[in-house]
This record gives C-alpha cells, structure tokens and sequence, in this order.
C-alpha cells in the first residue's frame, strides 16, 4: 500500500484489477453514484455519446460468461456493459427535426468520440468504485464475440458496445502491478525512440519478480515475453471491424 498526499492520488496510486468477489450485490445507492461520477467526467464535445446497461438477468450475464470466458461476471456485485452510442443523439435530432440530415454522425470522427466518452466515464466509474472500497475489472474480452453481445442486448445502429465493467466487493488483495518508468512512456516535446533498454531490462526483472512472488498465480513472466506471447496469439478477433460496419459506423 502507497501512502500519499491526498485520497484522489491513494485510490489511482493503488488501483489494481479484482476478479474475485464477496457475495454481496452493490445496493442502488452505490449504483447511482458511480453512474454520477461516470457522467461528470470529460465528454467530447459537450455529446455525452455513451450508454450504460446494467446487466441484472442472469441468463444474460451468462451469455457475458460465455464470450469472455470470465465466470466472475455471475459473482460480480454489478456488472455494467459500456456501450459507444450515437444512436440517441440521432433520435433526439430526429425528434426535433425529422428531416435532418445525421450523416455525420456515422463518421469515424464521432465513433472515436463516443469511443473516447465510454473510456473516460467507465475509468472515472472505476475510480470511483475503488474510493468507496469496492474493487472491478475492465472486460474487453467481449470482443471475442461483439455480434453476440449486440444481439443480446438488442444494440441498435449507431451504437457499439466497447468495454465490460464488473464492479464488486473485493474477496482477494492481490498487488499492485509495476508499470513501466515514466522516462520510456514520457518525451519532451517530440517523439523519443530511443528506448532505453537498461530500463527496460530493469522493468522486466520487476515485472518478473511481481509474477514470481504474487500470492495468486505465481508464474514465470516478464514485460517483454508477455508482450511477445501476445503478439503470437492466435486468431486475432476478426469480427469487430464487420461489426463497426453494420452499425453504420466508419462510413467515411
Ligand atoms: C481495454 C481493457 C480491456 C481489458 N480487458 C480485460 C479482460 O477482458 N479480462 C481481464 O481479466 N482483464 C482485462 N483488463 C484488465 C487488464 O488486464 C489490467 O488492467 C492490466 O493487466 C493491469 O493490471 P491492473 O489493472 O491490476 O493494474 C482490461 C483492461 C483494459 C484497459
């Protein structure tokens, strides 16, 4: 645990994932004000283009289950499915003129937009979480079947379902994951592509010793090698970029 100067810097200095889970449900309460602090973060261009399912029916968490391949999603508190939505926009506007014109909204510049709305809301969601002592996981695992997941939850055009969030009271304490030295991820002032490999060396043997010593599922890994595994990982998930089209986005 990393003590520091204020409670904002302690709950982000200290986050880690947690996929184990007390078998307590998130009360309404708790609900409505992690969707609060969702909806106070930064949205791209004042659109708030993002929508949130809470998935309370079992079968349909076991559909989550299933793509994922996570169990952890039926003993979550809550799990929130994150979804890109241009859709509403476009009802609203339809609503107040039916005969304008929403081409726009099938751009590549506004699925980024309500890409970046989903990103910062469910991180701002999860901080939020880990203030109030609960703990979760980001899932991006539903990509290994986006048609499933839009079916399921009936997700219509202009809409794209981008990231998992399983939110729970945590049954583990598992450490703190090192990540890499600032001095390789930040430059000044233009690009550095000088990595320095010293450093990277000394990240992996961190990285190393975090795998070999953490209580749950000690194994053998660095950065590097995990970085290469995942590169040799086979297939790569094929559907999205056919799924971002029938949506009717990326049209130009
Ligand atoms: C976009 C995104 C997708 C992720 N998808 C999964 C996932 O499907 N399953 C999982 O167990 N963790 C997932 N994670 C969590 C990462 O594995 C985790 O954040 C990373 O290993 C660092 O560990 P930490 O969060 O404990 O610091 C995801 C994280 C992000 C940002």
């Amino acid at each position: 645990m990393i003590v520091l100067e204020n409670q904002v810097l302690d709950t982000l200095f200290n986050h880690r994932s947690i996929r184990n889970y007390q078998d307590k449900k998130l009360t309404n309460h708790q609900i409505s004000q992690l969707l609060q602090a969702a909806q106070q973060a930064s949205t791209s261009q004042f659109e708030q283009q993002f929508s949130v399912i809470s998935v309370t029916d079992p079968a349909k968490l076991q559909v989550i289950a299933d793509v994922t391949t996570y169990d952890l999603v039926k003993n979550a508190g809550h799990y929130f499915l994150f979804v890109a939505d241009q859709h509403r926009n476009s009802q609203i506007l339809k609503h107040i003129d039916s005969n304008v014109d929403t081409t726009n909204l099938h751009s590549t510049d506004k699925l980024l937009a309500s890409i970046h709305d989903v990103d910062l809301a469910l991180q701002s969601m999860l901080t939020a979480a880990e203030s109030m002592g609960l703990g979760g996981v980001i899932m991006g695992s539903i990509y290994n079947d986006v048609d499933k997941i839009i079916d399921t939850f009936k997700l219509p055009e202009l809409t794209f379902p981008v990231l998992g969030l399983a939110l729970g009271y945590p049954d583990e304490n598992p450490e703190i994951k090192p990540r890499i030295t600032s001095e390789i991820i930040h430059y000044e002032n233009e690009y550095n592509d000088q990595i320095d490999y010293n450093e990277l060396t000394n990240y992996d043997n961190q990285v190393h010793a975090y795998y070999a010593n953490r209580k749950h599922s000690a194994r053998e890994e660095s950065f590097t090698h995990h970085l290469m595994h995942d590169l040799k990982q086979s297939p790569v998930r094929k559907g999205i970029l056919p799924a971002l089209k029938r949506q009717g986005f990326l049209k130009f």
